[in-house]
């Protein structure tokens, strides 16, 4: 007798990245939403049914949705962010948490994951943290969270912090539920690198090149241009990538190969991001695709926590020693 297949709901599905790691981890994707058409792009070339439902989650009637087990969004860090417009709940009526929170309490789903910066926890001295927290308990859902690191917890080779809520009706679940384990990062950013690029991502001949040109001396160092000077990424491991390595290109890692010094295009961004060799990107602005790749997770620290979830939904138990081999 095959075992029950567990229905996922992708929220904030930008280009589907918690879809991917769940899909890995066997589960099913019924619905998926996001307003952002350019995502849609990116989104439908790689997935069959369902494809992105683009419309404003207020927009959403939370009846249309079909039957889901799992609840999943990365929902947008703006508010809670520092880097944010730094109001947080105070704009609590106009806050995407607690849009979910609704769909939580008319739909409630047996569990449900949620991603956000590693900053949310500290955000407005942990009264914002404490807030979710007690918002998803009246729900009637035990949680846990935890920060875990691509490079930590994905080998992957991305120095990127996420915190992780998941949430689930029955307590027990909750209980034995655990997050993945550390594990050795074996891969180094060269492994997620082309030889070739085209020329448009090489600073050769641009303005900045004069400026770093002497700092960038290394092919086995990540590097990143902060304005007035020149950074340098230990270990073989790339910066936070970010949604506003969109923003002109700024911000986006630069690397030197035999032909000179160059930005990451825009699949090797996806490829950091845990996302596979076949992930498909439409013809569209590599502004719009490296504000995407940021915007992501890393896919196999998202399959990793969806195991867990799947051991736990099928009524086992996490073994962390076992997990670790
Ligand atoms: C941090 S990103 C999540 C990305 C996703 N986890 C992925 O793998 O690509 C947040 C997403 O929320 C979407 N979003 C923001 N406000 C929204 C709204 N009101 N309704 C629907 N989607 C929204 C954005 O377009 C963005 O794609």
């Amino acid at each position: 007798m095959g075992k029950k297949e567990f229905r996922t709901l992708d929220l904030f599905a930008g280009v589907g990245g918690i879809r991917l790691g769940f899909e890995k981890a066997g589960f099913k994707t019924i619905f998926a939403n996001d307003f952002n058409k350019t995502c849609k792009e990116t989104y439908d070339l790689n997935f069959d049914e369902p494809k992105l439902t683009v419309k404003d989650i207020w927009k959403l009637d939370i009846k249309d949705i079909p039957k889901f087990d799992i609840l999943l969004g990365g929902f947008p860090c703006q508010s809670f962010s520092i880097a944010g417009y730094r109001r947080g709940f105070n704009e609590a009526r106009g806050n995407l948490f607690f849009r979910i929170a609704e769909i939580l309490e008319e739909r409630k789903p047996q569990a449900f994951l949620l991603e956000n910066v590693k900053n949310l926890k500290g955000h407005d001295k942990g009264k914002t943290f404490k807030i979710i927290e007690k918002t998803l308990k009246e729900l009637g859902y035990h949680t846990k969270s935890k920060v875990l690191n691509s490079m930590t917890h994905g080998n992957i080779p991305q120095n990127r912090e996420r915190i992780f809520i998941i949430g689930f009706l029955d307590k027990k679940k909750a209980e034995v539920f655990d997050f993945p384990n550390e594990i050795p990062l074996t891969k180094n950013f060269k492994e997620f690198t082309a030889n070739e690029a085209e020329d448009k991502y090489y600073y050769n001949e641009k303005p900045l090149y004069e400026k770093i040109k002497n700092d960038i001396n290394s092919e086995e160092t990540v590097y990143q241009w902060r304005r007035k000077y020149v950074r340098v990424n230990k270990k073989g491991v790339v910066p936070t990538l970010t949604a506003n390595m969109g923003l002109g290109g700024h911000n986006v890692p630069i690397i030197k190969n035999h032909k000179g010094i160059r930005k990451l295009t825009p699949k090797e961004t996806f490829l950091l991001q845990g996302f596979p060799e076949n992930f498909k990107l439409p013809d569209i602005a590599s502004g719009a695709l490296y504000h995407q790749a940021g915007n992501s997770v890393t896919v196999p620290v998202i399959q990793r926590i969806a195991e867990n979830m799947k051991i736990v939904l099928e009524g086992g138990r996490i073994n962390p020693q076992e997990l670790l081999n």
